[in-house]
């Protein structure tokens, strides 16, 4: 049985080496996609829900609007809250992302006096106008501080 002084070297010199361990990262598997959840988002508050045509003209804006908690809202407090919507869109036949979009919510609530005290709130819905020559997919994600990540995607098509 280790006492004292001898007990705390012991520590010291276990808690270095863990903190000097390489990281694996050859054995680290998937992605943060594994991470990322979707659903209905009729049912499930944090689904990141796009609203645009499904048809685009071409070259023209096109509003692409992007809400968390349509149908049933996702709380907005101190302690809960979106914290911020981003937008992709995938070009048909493309191997890589663009990102459309970032916004973040600030607003929770918070104020001087503590949380829940304002009656300053950003809700997570955004609204961006995009133009786009070519079809494709856009990507929504959204971050909830208690829930993590949530996705859900949208097709369009362009017409001439
Ligand atoms: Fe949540």
């Amino acid at each position: 049985m280790l006492r004292g002084s001898r007990y705390i070297a012991v520590l010291i010199v276990v808690a270095v080496a863990a903190a000097m361990a390489p990281v694996d990262c050859a054995h680290a598997s998937g992605s943060l996609s594994d991470f990322s959840r979707t659903g209905d988002w009729r049912s499930e508050n944090h689904v990141p829900l796009i609203e645009c045509p499904a048809e685009f003209k071409a070259g023209e804006p096109t509003t692409v609007t992007v809400t968390v908690g349509k149908e049933t809202g996702h709380p907005n407090t101190a302690l809960h809250h979106i914290r911020w919507i981003r937008l992709y869109f995938v070009p048909a036949g493309a191997t890589l992302s663009y990102e459309v979009a970032s916004f973040e919510f600030s607003a929770h609530g918070e104020s001087i006096v503590g949380a829940d005290s304002s009656t300053l709130y950003t809700d997570p819905k955004i609204s961006v106008d995009v133009r786009t020559g070519v079809p494709g997919v856009f990507y929504a994600t959204a971050y909830c501080n208690i829930h993590g990540l949530w996705e859900s995607a949208k097709a369009i098509t362009v017409v001439e």
